[in-house]
C-alpha cells in the first residue's frame, strides 16, 4: 500500500485521552501564556495559575489562544507521531558515496546527452525548490500554526528541507557542473520557473508580515498556501523529477544521486502526509472555510499544477529515454493528482488513472523495500523504522 492512500483522518480521540499526559505546571507564577496572537504578557498575567494551565479541548491548530509553548498535553498525537517518524529517519548527504557517479558523469561515453539533461533540469529545479518550501515554513507557515505539536513537526521539517538543499549541492559540487548554470535555472528556463512563479504568490500571501489569520478571507488564504504546498508542490512538483533519477538508478547508473532521492522521496511523502493530515484537522475545526467557491479555486489550482508538471516533463524528455517518455507521465500526474484531491476531501479530476509506474510506490515506502543502491555506510536508526536487511 502507498503511504498516501493511508487513511489521513487525524484522529479525534486523542482529545479525550490526553489529559493524562498533562505534567504537573514548572512555570513560575507570574509566568504569562504566550499564544500566537499575544507574544507579550498582558490580561493572562492576572489569571490564577491553574486558570492559565492548557486545556486541551481549547488547542486549535489555527486562531488557537492556548500556549504554544506547551507541548503537552498533546492533542493531535498524529503530529507528534509523524515528528517521531521522521527524526527516525535521519539521514546526511555527504554519508552517500559518489564516486561511481562521478567516474561515470567524467565518462564522456557514460551518458547521453539526454540522460545529462535530466540531470541538470532535475537539480536545476531541486536546487532552489527546497529553499522556497523552507522559506514558506519558516517565514510564512509556522507563525499561523497555533498547535506545538503541529509546529514541533515543521521545526523537523524546516531542517529536513536544509538537508535536501544540501544533498542536491553536494550533487552539483560532486558532479563538478557548473554551479551558475544549475542555480539559474529557475530565471532561466521556463519549465521550471513557471513552476516556481505559480508557487510563490501563496508564498508571499502568508510571508506578508501584515498578514494575519482570524477572518474568513485570510483563514482561507491559509488554507489555500498548505493545500498548494503539501498537495501540489510536495505531492505533484516533485514526481517528475524523483521518478527520473531513480528509474536512472534502478538501471544502475547514478546510483548515488539515485540513493539521496530515495531518501528525499521518503522525507517528502511524509511531509505531504503531514500537510494532508493538517488540512483536514483545519478543515474539520473551521467547515466554514470549505465553500464550493473555495473547492472550484482549489480545483482550478490542481489542474493548472498538472499542466505545468506535464511541460515540465516534456522539456526535460524532448525524446524517450530510461525507459521514460512525457506521455507516461500525463498518466502519473493525473493519477497522484487524484490521490492529493481524494485525502484532502475533494472528488477525483480525472477518474480511472492507473498508475504507471507501481514501481515508485514501493520506493515510497522504504520499509517495504531495500536499500537497493546500497552505498550508504552510515544508520542513524536504532528502533524499526529503517530496515533495510
Ligand atoms: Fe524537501
Ligand atoms: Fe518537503
Amino acid at each position: 500500500m502507498l503511504v498516501w492512500e493511508e487513511d489521513r483522518q487525524p484522529s479525534q480521540s486523542a482529545a479525550n485521552s490526553a489529559n493524562l499526559n498533562v505534567a504537573p505546571s514548572q512555570a513560575p507564577v507570574a509566568r504569562a501564556a504566550v499564544t500566537a496572537s499575544q507574544a507579550s504578557p498582558s490580561a493572562s498575567s492576572v489569571q490564577s495559575a491553574s486558570e492559565r494551565r492548557v486545556n486541551v479541548a481549547d488547542k486549535r491548530i489555527i486562531n488557537g489562544q492556548t500556549d504554544v509553548n506547551q507541548l503537552v498535553p498533546f492533542k493531535y498525537k498524529w503530529a507528534w507521531e509523524k515528528y517521531l517518524a521522521t527524526c527516525a529517519n535521519h539521514w546526511m548527504p555527504q554519508e552517500v558515496n559518489m564516486s561511481r557517479d562521478i567516474a561515470l558523469w567524467k565518462d564522456p561515453n557514460g551518458l547521453s546527452e539526454d540522460e545529462r539533461r535530466i540531470i541538470k533540469r532535475n537539480l536545476g529545479f531541486f536546487v532552489t525548490a527546497d529553499s522556497l518550501a523552507a522559506n514558506n515554513i519558516v517565514l510564512g507557515t509556522y507563525r499561523h500554526i497555533t498547535a506545538p505539536e503541529a509546529r514541533q513537526f515543521l521545526l523537523r521539517q524546516a531542517f529536513e528541507e536544509a538537508i535536501h538543499t544540501h544533498a542536491y549541492q553536494y550533487i552539483v559540487e560532486s558532479l563538478g557542473l557548473d554551479e551558475s548554470e544549475i542555480f539559474n535555472a529557475y530565471h532561466e528556463v521556463a519549465s521550471i520557473r513557471d513552476k516556481d512563479e505559480f508557487l510563490i504568490p501563496f508564498i508571499d500571501a502568508i510571508m506578508d508580515p501584515n498578514f494575519n489569520t482570524g477572518t474568513l478571507e485570510n483563514d482561507q488564504t491559509l488554507l489555500k498556501s498548505l493545500i498548494v504546498f503539501a498537495c501540489l508542490m510536495e505531492g505533484l512538483f516533485f514526481y517528475v523529477g524523483f521518478t527520473q533519477i531513480l528509474a536512472m538508478g534502478r538501471q544502475n547508473k547514478m546510483t548515488g544521486a539515485a540513493e539521496q532521492y530515495q531518501y528525499i522521496l521518503r522525507d517528502e511523502s511524509m511531509h505531504c502526509n503531514f500537510g494532508i493530515d493538517l488540512i483536514n484537522q483545519i478543515k474539520l475545526e473551521n467547515p466554514q472555510l470549505w465553500t464550493p467557491q473555495f473547492k472550484a479555486e482549489i480545483k482550478a489550482l490542481f489542474l493548472k499544477a498538472v499542466e505545468l508538471e506535464y511541460r515540465y516533463a516534456e522539456d526535460t524528455m524532448p525524446r524517450g529515454v530510461l525507459g521514460l517518455n512525457a506521455s507516461m507521465f500525463k498518466g502519473y500526474l493525473r493519477y497522484i493528482a487524484n490521490r492529493r484531491a481524494v485525502q484532502i476531501g475533494l472528488e477525483e479530476l480525472f477518474p480511472n488513472e492507473e498508475n504507471p509506474f507501481p514501481w515508485m510506490s514501493e520506493m515510497i515506502d522504504l520499509k517495504k523495500e531495500r536499500n537497493f543502491f546500497e552505498t550508504r555506510v552510515i544508520e542513524y536508526q536504532s528502533g524499526g523504522a529503517l530496515s533495510w536487511d
